[in-house]
């Protein structure tokens, strides 16, 4: 959405055609969330807006297919390591020499995946946050073997896309999630002690530090599975590490499929 909306063309590829159907669905209404505000007195150029962006974005089930003209591939599949190098592995036979290939990965290792190509020199981390068109900032992630050609592209395109970019080694969250995966996962505990509820938790950090949602209300929104995803991978490269362990209750709710918003409950109930 925010490649096809600064004029970028965007492929944008999934497992089926439902999929992206729903995605496009996705996309125009966030457009018009977006237009309302940025075009509030100008209706027309608002829908020239989203119609222009919309001509940039086209969709496809076939990765393989559409990959020989692409300059930069920004994956944002499943969390899983394996899934994710069969794919760059698949992509890299058909990219062109200079196509860069990028993750969005929230917690796995960058260089793993550039290892599964033969294109290590081009491919870094591009890491985006929740909710994309809102947030300003973009993690550039450089791999120890990531060219400066690669990094400097990357935070280009960063602030082609109308974004803030920061750099990072490729290490467990890199900046943002490192602090805030473990600030949540604390919350969660002090609400699993029974030493205050998650609703006044919540209202605590809005009111008592200024976060625009409180713990659990971020938890619910990122989404449990990918928050226990997260910490389970950490938990397991650093087993002693308390800030990396595993919640009972988060592990509960997932087991419930109580995956948060996405699901209409998590912590809390949605209708
Ligand atoms: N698309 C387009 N616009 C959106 C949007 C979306 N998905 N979500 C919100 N907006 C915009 C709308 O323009 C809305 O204006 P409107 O009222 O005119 O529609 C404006 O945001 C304000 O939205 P709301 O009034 O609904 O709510 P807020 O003022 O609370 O803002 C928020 C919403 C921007 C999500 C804010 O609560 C926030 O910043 N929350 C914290 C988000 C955060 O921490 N994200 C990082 C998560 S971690 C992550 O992503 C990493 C990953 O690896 C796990």
């Amino acid at each position: 959405q925010v490649a096809a909306a600064s004029g970028h063309t965007v492929v944008l590829v999934d497992q089926s055609d439902e999929i992206l159907k729903k995605s496009t669905k996705g996309i125009e209404e966030s457009l018009k969330r977006v237009t309302k505000k940025k075009f509030a007195d100008k209706p027309e150029a608002g829908a020239e807006f989203i119609k222009k962006t919309l001509k940039n974005l086209t969709t496809s089930t076939d990765a393989a297919s559409v990959v020989h003209s692409t300059d930069l591939v920004i994956e944002a599949i499943v969390e899983n390591m394996e899934v994710k190098n069969e794919l760059f592995k698949s992509l890299d036979k058909f990219a062109p020499e200079h196509t860069i290939f990028a993750s969005n990965t929230s917690s796995l290792q960058i260089t793993k995946m550039a290892n599964a190509t033969t294109r290590q020199d081009r491919f870094g981390g591009l890491h985006f946050f929740n909710p994309v068109p809102m947030m300003k900032l973009v993690e550039v992630i450089k791999t120890p073997m990531t060219s400066q050609k690669t990094f400097e592209s990357l935070v280009d395109f960063s602030k082609a896309v109308g974004k803030s970019p920061v750099s990072c080694k490729d290490t467990p969250g890199f900046i943002v999630n490192r602090l805030l995966v473990p600030y949540m996962m604390e919350a969660v505990r002090l609400f699993e002690r029974g030493d205050a509820s998650k609703e006044d938790i919540d209202v605590a950090m809005k009111l008592g530090a200024g976060y625009p949602m409180g713990p659990f209300e971020l938890l619910d929104y990122v989404g449990l599975d990918t928050s226990k995803y997260i910490i389970d991978g950490w938990h397991s490269l650093e087993p002693n590490n308390p800030l990396f362990a595993p919640s009972p209750l988060l592990n509960k709710l997932v087991e419930e499929k109580k995956l948060g918003k996405k699901t209409g409950e998590g912590f809390y109930k949605y209708k």
